[in-house]
């Protein structure tokens, strides 16, 4: 791939490595830039993270701490239960968890996690799960152990995959003639239209178009055929794949394509204009923060996210504007954000009276987040699509 570089993220930390303070000496950094491919209309990393960096025993993000996404993969479970047949053959990859997988029956539904902490985690539940990354070794082992699958389903992990053509190749092997490959990762469509550059970081090298897509699942003998626009992570699609030979795409294909050209996710041009709101967001949000600390207010953080990994650092926001980050899950609690080292204390301590603004590390749950902070009388401040105050 012959990537144009557009913007340049500065160094950053692995996103979800959340530290104790004798870990802060030892902690690996990377330049985290992006490009477009003309050709393939791909946006990646110019550079990919090793992915065993990331993704291992330590891995501490749990989907099911949200109860936005508990009801998201109940109520896409439902669906897809009156669309496949039924004893489904069900395969995940990138498991998590288990917030998707407790939806489907323990004999028939199978998992691949290369994080050890999760894989062992819903192994216990009954769901056999394959600790190893995704890529064709591994999909021919499960295909010979278990047959073909009726639905191969992926939540935020297709983007996680560096080599994206071996792995659409290797869901096409394992899929049966009819079965459907059904994955959602963040939107770029999204990504632009909110300025959520902080969507990039080490876990996602490569933000999807369904452009991008198209071509890409194309060349690897499968063929879009449905997209479902969600809010979920900040804006995200929901692709349906088929084998090229049994896919015919609806009109929901056609009206991204459209849409996303009109937009010109297509061209360079598009993302050079982006990459000059991002450093526009970074200097609002900069000059914000230090005007509240100036005036000697409070400003915390809410959510311990990857996103605000890529914030903090690419901003350089450190102590001296943020006390403190509150986040709900117990891995993330009592140790430091990656590469600022912002001390995470949990919630039920971190939010009451003193605090008087709190930034939106996690945007993308802002309602969930107000729904339970009813009693928060300071202010919340956002950077997306545009650095205020709420
Ligand atoms: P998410 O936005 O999915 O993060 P990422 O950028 O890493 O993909 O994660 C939300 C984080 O916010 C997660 O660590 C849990 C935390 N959280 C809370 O602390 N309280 C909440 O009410 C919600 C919804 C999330």
């Amino acid at each position: 791939m012959d990537k144009t570089k557009f913007l340049d993220l500065g160094n950053q930390p692995i996103a979800n490595c959340f530290l104790s303070d004798d870990e802060f000496n030892d902690e690996f950094f990377y330049n985290l830039s992006v490009g477009f491919d003309e050709e393939s209309c791909l946006v990646s990393h110019m550079d990919f993270v090793e992915p065993i960096r990331m993704f291992n025993e330590n891995y501490a993000y749990r989907g099911s701490m949200s109860k936005t996404m508990r009801l998201h993969f109940k109520s896409l479970s439902e669906r897809l239960k009156t669309i496949l047949p039924q004893n489904p053959k069900v395969l995940e990859i990138g498991s998590n968890d288990g917030v998707f997988l407790k939806n489907w029956s323990v004999g028939s539904t199978f998992a691949v996690e290369p994080c050890g902490n999760f894989a062992e985690e819903t192994n216990n539940l009954g769901y056999k799960t394959y600790p190893n990354f995704w890529d064709e070794n591994l999909s021919n082992k499960i295909l010979e152990e278990n047959g073909k699958m009726d639905l191969v389903f992926a939540a935020n992990c297709m983007c996680h995959i560096p080599n994206i053509d071996i792995a659409f190749s290797a869901v096409n092997d394992v899929l049966s003639d009819d079965g459907f490959f059904v994955f959602e990762d963040p939107s770029l469509e999204q990504m632009i239209d909110k300025c959520s550059y902080d969507q990039i970081y080490d876990e996602h090298p490569h933000v999807f178009s369904v452009i991008a897509l198209q071509k890409i699942l194309e060349r690897n003998g499968l063929s879009v055929v449905n997209v479902d626009n969600l809010s979920v992570h900040g804006g995200s699609n929901r692709i349906w794949a088929k084998k090229t030979k049994g896919g015919v795409s609806n009109k929901s294909v056609q009206d991204n394509v459209d849409h996303e050209k009109t937009l010109g996710l297509d061209e360079i041009a598009t993302f050079i204009k982006f990459s000059e709101r991002v450093r526009q967001s970074k200097e609002d949000l900069k000059s914000l923060l230090t005007r509240c600390v100036d005036s000697g207010k409070k400003v915390i953080s809410y959510g311990a996210t990857s996103k605000s990994t890529t914030v903090f650092n690419y901003c350089e926001i450190g102590t001296d504007l943020i006390q403190y980050i509150t986040d709900t899950t117990p891995e993330k609690q009592h140790k430091y954000s990656p590469g600022m080292h912002i001390p995470i204390i949990p919630p039920r301590v971190g939010i009451d009276d003193t605090v008087d603004f709190v930034f939106l590390g996690a945007w993308n749950f802002a309602s969930e987040i107000k729904n339970k902070e009813k009693d928060f009388r300071g202010k919340f401040i956002t950077h997306v699509p545009n650095v205020r105050l709420i």
